[in-house]
């Protein structure tokens, strides 16, 4: 197997690449005055699987059209098979006609992978999991829910935090922080203005008084959706609040405004380097990828 860190995803490409003891193929790449990107591999990839690692976070249209190059290359340069480890994967919000007229972005972006040469694709905490069932080629979803909270446990220390889902929509991440973080768990109930983007949460039925609390969810944009959610838990008499996510895009003061509303911390993953990446998603990541060419 061979593995390219995309130049998105540099770092945690060759972490992937040392933990399974793969040989990484280096790729080079520019932007051309007019905008356009370019990528050339550096080194030979005839006859393997090829693992590509980059994730699609902001610039979103520019990663994505430089994972297609590299995959083109690629295949191009004689790849048996070629696996896209995309951790954040853009576009899989817009998963259904929400306003008519719209399209389905995600679908779109699928079947443009597709032609450049990609043959699976392996994705972390994807929006909304079924959205892989309509790919031309096979995706899984894994979930770095349980790293991040056993973040919590052992660098935090923090013991039987609440788990708590901005929505209801997540209540499935908040249920998997629980089993590991050994409180309980709850959901807010949030509601977005589908013209504006604003975000509202109302209170759900639990009790945070005095406990730790712990938002877990897949992204933080513009971090609109932990701000409401953890003044409701101030609200609510909650002791600590801290944040977690999976994808921290942080868009411009995201990252102020959450610690201004009374969060602690914020923890996330380097499926998008930022401050707050705390938990690589290496391991996780290289277990798959060593699973899937095994069997
Ligand atoms: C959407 O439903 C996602 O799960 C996140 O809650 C959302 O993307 C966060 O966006 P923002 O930080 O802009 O509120």
């Amino acid at each position: 197997m061979k593995i390219i860190a995309g130049p998105a995803s540099k770092e945690l490409g060759t972490r992937v690449a040392k933990l399974l003891n793969a040989e990484p193929v280096s790729v080079f790449s520019k932007t051309f005055p007019d905008g356009e990107s370019y990528v050339r591999l550096e080194g030979s990839v005839e006859s393997e699987n090829v693992v590509i690692v980059q994730t699609t976070s902001p610039p979103q249209d520019n990663r994505l059209i430089q994972l297609a190059l590299i995959a083109d290359a690629a295949k191009r340069n004689g790849a048996k098979k070629v696996t896209a480890v995309v951790p954040y994967l853009a576009y899989a919000r817009q998963d259904k006609v929400f306003l008519q007229g719209e399209a389905i972005s995600i679908e779109a972006v699928a079947k443009m992978l597709k032609a450049a040469g990609i043959d699976s694709l392996l994705t972390v905490n994807v929006h909304q999991e079924k959205v892989l069932e309509k790919f031309p080629f096979p995706a899984k979803n894994l979930s770095a829910i349980p790293l991040l909270a056993e973040y919590f446990t052992k660098e935090k220390v923090v013991k039987e935090a609440f788990a708590i889902a901005p929505d209801k929509g997540a209540v499935y991440i908040a249920e998997q922080a629980r089993k590991v973080l050994g409180g309980e768990c709850g959901y807010l109930e949030k509601h977005r203005d589908r013209y504006t983007g604003q975000v509202s949460v109302e209170k759900g039925e639990f009790n945070v008084k005095g406990k730790t609390a712990i938002i877990f969810d897949d992204i933080i944009s513009t971090g609109g959706t932990i701000v409401a959610a953890a003044k409701i838990l101030h609200e609510l008499g909650a002791g600590r609040v801290y944040a977690a996510c999976v994808h921290p895009l942080l868009v411009g003061d995201a990252e102020k405004r959450i610690r201004e509303a009374g969060v602690e911390d914020i923890v996330g993953t380097d499926s998008v380097q930022s401050s707050v990446s705390k938990v690589s998603l290496a391991p996780l990541i290289a277990k798959e990828l060593k699973e899937l060419l095994s069997g």
